[in-house]
């Protein structure tokens, strides 16, 4: 397959435009697609503060920040993708939005420009058949993860019908980019999130028994596990309604071992989301 030159993102939100910016590091030039020009230019001009914070933490060198933004091109058009090798798709999680979206490009892109779906939960042999079978090839999962501009894993996950080929060109996109891929197959919540939600609610377990703090669990999970963050700071990042519906999800994929606790579901009605409200396991309103 050919070496990848031309790459688009579709959705430049949370995830979106911190893809794009992996790409842009790397040299690639990179064409950022909202459902708005404003809506690409915003999710773009955010990418300045990811770079200054990076600049800050020694992580990247601040004489390449315009040059890097420059390779980012917003957009509201779909015409300018005709010739990408590559477009990474980062939409709303909904069948029929990412569906019309893969439809359109189907219709307008190159037979052999590779479709790339961000999706956390749909199928991706579901959402592969929104192209024409001689697509279908060239249509794979690549699950990055939050901050995308900061996070090495990616998982690549393919469909039914996706060539080995696609595969391993998405692969090799990756390594480029300087992330790790990892091939999963086509599951609900791939590997990460299987084994990130039987985590929290084993957590959930242990703080509805009475058995420990979600401060002395997440002290428990950093300095007996060695993990970076704990499980009641992380969920608190990543929201409790979105890690509700995960677990629902999940839940219906897999049965009893997913079922959600109540604990969440009380977080959830109370409006205690975590971050983003001000209050979740912990309190950010000080
Ligand atoms: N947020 C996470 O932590 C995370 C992690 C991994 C994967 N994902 C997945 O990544 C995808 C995007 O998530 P997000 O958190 O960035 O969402 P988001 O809501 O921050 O961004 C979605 C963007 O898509 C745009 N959009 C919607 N419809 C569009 C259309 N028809 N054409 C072009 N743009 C359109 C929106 O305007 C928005 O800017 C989802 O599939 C989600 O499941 C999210």
């Amino acid at each position: 397959m050919e070496a990848v030159n031309k790459v688009a993102v579709i959705g430049a939100g949370m995830m979106g435009a911190e893809i794009a910016l992996c790409f842009a590091v790397s040299g690639h030039e990179v064409t950022l697609k909202d459902a708005t020009l404003q809506l690409a230019q915003k999710g773009k001009d955010r990418l300045r503060t990811v770079l200054d914070k990076a600049i800050q933490k020694g992580t990247f060198e601040a004489k390449d920040k315009d040059g890097t933004l420059s390779r980012i091109t917003p957009t509201e058009e779909y015409d300018v993708l005709k010739n990408a090798d590559l477009i990474v798709e980062a939409v709303f999680e909904d069948l029929e939005i990412k569906r019309a979206v893969f439809a359109k490009l189907d219709s307008l892109c190159k037979s052999d420009c590779v479709f790339a779906t961000n999706t956390s939960s749909i199928p991706i042999t579901l959402l592969a058949t929104s192209v024409k079978a001689r697509r279908a090839g060239r249509f794979l999962g690549s699950h990055f993860f939050s901050p995308a501009s900061v996070m090495k894993l990616v998982e690549i996950v393919p469909g039914l019908e996706t060539k080995e080929e696609t595969v391993s060109f998405m692969m090799d996109c990756c390594r480029k980019i300087g992330k790790t891929p990892i091939r999963v197959k086509d599951v609900t919540g791939f590997a990460v999130n299987r084994i990130l939600h039987a985590m929290w609610i084993e957590a959930n377990r242990l703080l509805e028994e009475g058995v420990a703090t979600p401060e002395d669990i997440d002290i428990a999970c950093k300095l007996g596990l060695g993990h970076p963050i704990g499980p009641y700071a992380l969920m608190d990042h990543t929201g409790m309604d979105l890690n509700l519906q995960v677990q629902q999800i999940l839940h219906e994929a897999y049965g009893e071992r997913f079922r959600p606790r109540p604990i969440l579901k009380q977080k959830v009605n109370a409006n205690h989301l975590g971050r983003k409200s001000g209050r979740g396991w912990f309190d950010y309103q000080k």
